[in-house]
């Protein structure tokens, strides 16, 4: 009997399929010599194992070679193996297929390669994958004397490769999409990236993203790559019109090969120009909302395959969601801004008439009560004497005006404290403490560091009405004894640092506190400092006091908005 040499491992394994089930109850002898047993192994293989003779000639073929080419064995034996297996009148060689035999005559080594069998089974045409091993069947001398080709079909673990690579593939892609698209907020620089990401995974030089207005219910290019400005400027389709307008109003993609003969197309003339053959419409959907139509296009004739498609759909739904995103923090942005104009707005009408009653109160009220103590003055210098009764009730009731007059001058003074205007910041923010605090017995020490310096009227009013919110709040709820008030003047901010030893209290929930129409003071602090771009801290733990620390920046074109 011929010596066969063992199959080296090339790394990728031999599997092998289960062999028929036999049920063997005595041990089997080796039968020396017997052709009928040896044909039985040989028969037993469920892979085809076929015999070539130097001549490339089939010289055996098991059962399963033979039963696959669907021939009798003389059929088959005396026949070039490249003929039985190609119908080809030579042997096989690359590109098409490589052949390993002649190297296994040459190495007297087994070889492997893999060959793809085009058959067709019903008039279809159906690919089948052979992994093939040869071995070198020897002599006693160890000369090459025949080759053995042990054939297994692969095409369902090819095809179920081919799947995993594709659907590999696929999930880069959209992950890569998913990537580009989410790392802005920024509508146009979403599409931008979308759209070139979206090309170059597809492979295609043309596309584009239309969005839709949902006011004028109408599409158009907010976004183009490889697309002429003339054409992307010019087009917009109705819901319904053209290719792009029926994906849209269907929420279904819409295919074709060659776009400028579709008898869908809206503007013929214009896409003639831009001569796209290839063209794919991808609705941008979110839900039920159609946001837009994904175009991609090619100038070449390569059609868009069924797997092409649902990347095409899922790559549309991840820039929808990036779309529908970047539009909802749009508007979350423009509501953020009229609601800062609008606060702005409210602020200065309401300093304008905190000024305008204090000037009333100061022209009018005062100057009346200044004049009515006067004139009690006046009246009682001109009693006769004697009249000392009526003269002490007199001056009783000028003190009444002159207290009355005091606490007029306090209120105008809280309104609009002309020290704000005339010396600034220093001043007013002293005369609050003491008025405040230093009236109620607590100990302030106030400091002022930095270059101390006039800013711009609206940062001045705003530090004011926040430190004398803070400083109320010290009077009204802290029950401190002590309060370390400081300004600190930098180059570009200023920051205000206000620490009472009082009780605390839990800031949160005093932010979000729904009792009102107290407890609004806290939150008009907020607004306020962050209107002008600045940003406020409260730190307070109940039973150990607060500290309160705003920090304003500066910058005239930042502090004005
Ligand atoms: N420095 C402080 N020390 C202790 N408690 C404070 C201090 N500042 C604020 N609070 C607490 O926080 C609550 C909310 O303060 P906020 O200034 O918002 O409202 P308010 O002072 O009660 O009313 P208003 O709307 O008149 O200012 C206060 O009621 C008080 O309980
Ligand atoms: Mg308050």
């Amino acid at each position: 009997m011929n010596k066969v040499s063992p199959v080296k491992s090339t790394g990728r394994g031999v599997n092998r399929a289960p062999s028929r089930a036999h049920t063997v109850n005595a041990p089997v002898k080796p039968l020396k010599g017997n052709k009928g047993f040896l044909d039985a192994i040989f028969n037993s293989l469920e892979d085809e194992l076929i015999v070539i003779d130097r001549d490339y000639r089939i010289i055996q073929a098991n059962e399963a070679a033979l039963s696959r080419h669907g021939r009798h064995r003389r059929g088959i034996i005396g026949k070039p193996c490249y003929e039985i297996s190609h119908g080809q009148p030579g042997p096989c060689h690359p590109p098409h297929h490589e052949c390993p035999l002649q190297e296994v005559w040459e190495t007297g080594k087994p070889a492997r390669v893999t060959h793809c069998h085009i058959s067709h089974v019903n008039g279809e045409e159906r690919e089948r994958y052979l992994d093939i091993i040869a071995s070198p069947i020897t002599d006693k001398r160890g000369n090459v004397i025949a080759v053995t080709e042990i054939m297994r079909d692969v095409t369902e673990a090819k095809e179920a490769e081919s799947r995993s690579v594709e659907a590999y593939k696929n999930l880069v892609a959209l992950n890569t999409i998913a990537t580009a698209v989410n790392q802005s907020l920024d509508l146009d620089t979403v599409l931008y990236s979308a759209i070139e990401k979206t090309l170059e995974i597809m492979r295609r030089n043309t596309g584009g993203i239309l969005l839709l207005d949902e006011e004028k219910q109408m599409l158009c290019y907010r976004v183009h790559n490889g697309l002429s400005k003339e054409y992307a400027q010019s087009v917009c389709f109705r819901l319904g019109e053209g290719i792009v307008g029926k994906v849209a109003q269907s929420g279904e993609a819409i295919m074709v090969d060659d776009v400028s003969t579709d008898p869908r197309i809206a503007h013929p003339g214009l896409i003639a120009a831009e001569r796209l053959r290839a063209f794919a419409a991808i609705p941008l959907r979110v839900r039920d909302k159609i946001l837009g139509v994904l175009t991609i296009a090619s100038h070449d004739a390569r059609k868009f395959s069924g797997e092409d498609v649902q990347l095409l759909e899922s790559i549309a739904s991840q820039i929808a969601i990036a779309v529908e995103n970047a539009t909802l923090h749009q508007e979350v942005q423009h509501k953020d801004e009229s609601r800062g104009e609008l606060l702005g707005e409210i602020f200065s009408i309401q300093e304008e008439e905190r000024r305008r009653i204090a000037r009333e109160l100061h022209d009018e009220t005062s100057q009346s009560l200044a004049s009515l103590a006067a004139s009690l003055e006046a009246v009682a210098v001109m009693l006769p004497s004697g009249a000392d009764k009526a003269r002490a009730r007199l001056k009783k009731i000028e003190q009444v005006a002159l207290s009355a007059l005091d606490e007029i001058h306090r209120i105008i003074y809280e309104l609009r404290p002309t020290l704000l205007d005339d010396l600034g910041l220093v001043a007013a923010v002293r005369w609050l403490a003491n008025n405040n605090l230093g009236s109620a017995g607590i100990e302030v020490i106030f400091k002022t560091t930095g270059r101390v310096r006039r800013l711009t009227p609206k940062v001045e009013t705003i530090l004011f009405r926040v430190i004398q919110e803070a400083v109320s709040n010290i009077a009204r709820h802290a029950h401190a004894r002590h309060v370390d008030l400081t300004l600190r003047y930098k180059k570009d901010t200023i920051i205000v640092h206000i620490k009472d030893d009082g009780e605390g209290f839990a800031v949160e929930e005093a932010m979000s506190s729904r009792e009102r129409p107290r407890g609004l003071g806290l939150l008009g602090m907020k607004e306020r400092v962050e209107l002008v771009h600045g940003a406020l801290n409260i730190r307070s733990v109940p039973g150990s006091g607060t500290e309160v620390q705003m920090e304003i920046p500066l910058n005239p074109e930042v502090a004005d908005g």
